[in-house]
């Protein structure tokens, strides 16, 4: 579950974020629409944890992201508009960085288990670059 109380984002004097409260259940699938400048962007930034709040919290479970932002970041996936890769890399020593810096243990299995999901079959040896 994910709930945001009173949130408030400011970037300077620009208040991007103004007073937002919503909840997010476990298996919900959740469209956040608005128009360009609304604040989408910045929300998810702060959920995440990439940005402190100005005002208000975030729960993600039992954590918050005023107290507990690393443990918050160990178990929240965050696919941008644009996909903050390094495009010289192949697919496997991508993946093998990521997952070094994430400090995910049993890399093996959870590779295979990327493959699988993420039809990655014929692409693991290929530099991102040259993919579709
Ligand atoms: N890093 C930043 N510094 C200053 N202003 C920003 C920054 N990022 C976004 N903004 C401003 O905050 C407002 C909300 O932007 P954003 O969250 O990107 O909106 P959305 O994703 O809904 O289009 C906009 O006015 C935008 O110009
Ligand atoms: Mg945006």
């Amino acid at each position: 579950m994910i709930q945001l109380k009173n949130l408030v984002k400011d970037y300077g004097t620009l208040r991007a974020v103004d007073h937002i409260d919503f909840e997010i259940n476990e298996g919900e699938i959740l469209g956040f629409l608005g128009p360009n400048g609304a604040g989408k962007t910045t929300t998810l930034k702060v959920i995440t944890c990439f940005l402190s709040p100005t005002e208000g919290n975030i729960f993600v479970e039992d954590k918050n992201v005023l107290e507990d932002s690393l443990e918050i970041r160990k178990i929240i996936g965050y696919l941008p508009e644009n996909n903050p890769l390094y495009f010289e890399m192949t697919v496997f020593d991508y993946l093998k960085f990521i997952a070094e810096i994430r400090q995910i243990t049993n890399f093996k299995s959870r590779l295979r288990e990327v493959i699988e999901k993420c039809g990655l079959h014929g692409v693991v040896e290929k530099p991102i670059n040259t993919l579709s």
